[in-house]
């Protein structure tokens, strides 16, 4: 497993993977998906890390996530869950959903991780109000600011509201550039930040994390 970090260099990244761990059937996710032309949108082991202890922070009842991919940030979420806690995670494409599915029953996370294959709007407007402690938005940019409104109505008060990317690569500091993927992403954070009911930090790790907490209304 070869994971790169941003702005850290050999000598420190080493030290880390020396100091910290990864779950063995995690590992073996990276490495089975190490030359798949997407790895990058593998979650780093220090965003699962994180992800793993905002989860059981948060209550580890429930938690929700909008980008399956491989599953390996639902899998990190499960870390943190309580023993009756599950996932629900959203994916668009069938076939990153099926396979996700086929690995969480070898690895016996079926019944904890529940993948919910279609476009994250059509789920989102299904899902019951307040019942997620935790919500990880990681999809398509271009929906990000519809997915801080489904987050706001789904997550409890009290809960969180993860979104990754928000630099985009540093693409949203060049005003030049409105791809849809840069506005709706410029657009998140000014909506995460100017929220009344949310409060906002932004976390400099990996490719820029978003972290609200919801205060529910006041
Ligand atoms: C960055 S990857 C998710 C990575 C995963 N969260 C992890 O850390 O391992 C983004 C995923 O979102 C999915 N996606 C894109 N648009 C979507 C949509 N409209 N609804 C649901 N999923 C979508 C993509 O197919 C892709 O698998």
């Amino acid at each position: 497993m070869a994971l790169e970090r941003r702005g850290i260099d050999a000598a420190l990244g080493a030290y880390l993977d020396g100091a910290t761990t990864v779950p063995g059937h995690i590992a073996a996710r990276y490495d089975e998906h190490a030359d798949h032309p997407m790895s990058v949108m593998m979650s780093h082991p220090d965003i699962g890390r994180l992800l793993a202890a905002l989860t059981a922070a948060s209550g580890g009842r429930a938690v929700l996530e909008i980008g399956t991919f491989v599953g390996i940030s639902a899998a990190w979420m499960a870390e943190g869950l309580r023993a009756d806690g599950h996932v629900d995670t959203l994916e668009l494409d069938a076939d990153y959903a099926r396979q996700t599915e086929t690995w969480l029953a070898r690895v016996g996370l079926a019944e904890r991780v529940l993948v919910h294959v279609g476009p994250a709007t059509d789920t989102l407007a299904g899902l019951r109000p307040a019942a997620y402690d935790l919500c990880w938005i990681d999809a398509d940019k271009a929906g990000y600011p519809a997915y801080l409104e489904h987050a706001v109505r789904l997550v409890r008060p009290g809960g969180l509201i993860l979104a990754d990317n928000v630099f985009g690569g540093e693409d949203v500091v060049d005003p030049a550039n409105t791809e849809p993927r840069v506005e709706g992403l410029r657009a998140y954070l000014t909506a995460a930040v100017e929220h009344p009911e949310l409060l906002t930090a932004v976390i400099p790790i990996a490719d820029g994390l978003a972290l609200s907490v919801n205060r529910g209304p006041s």
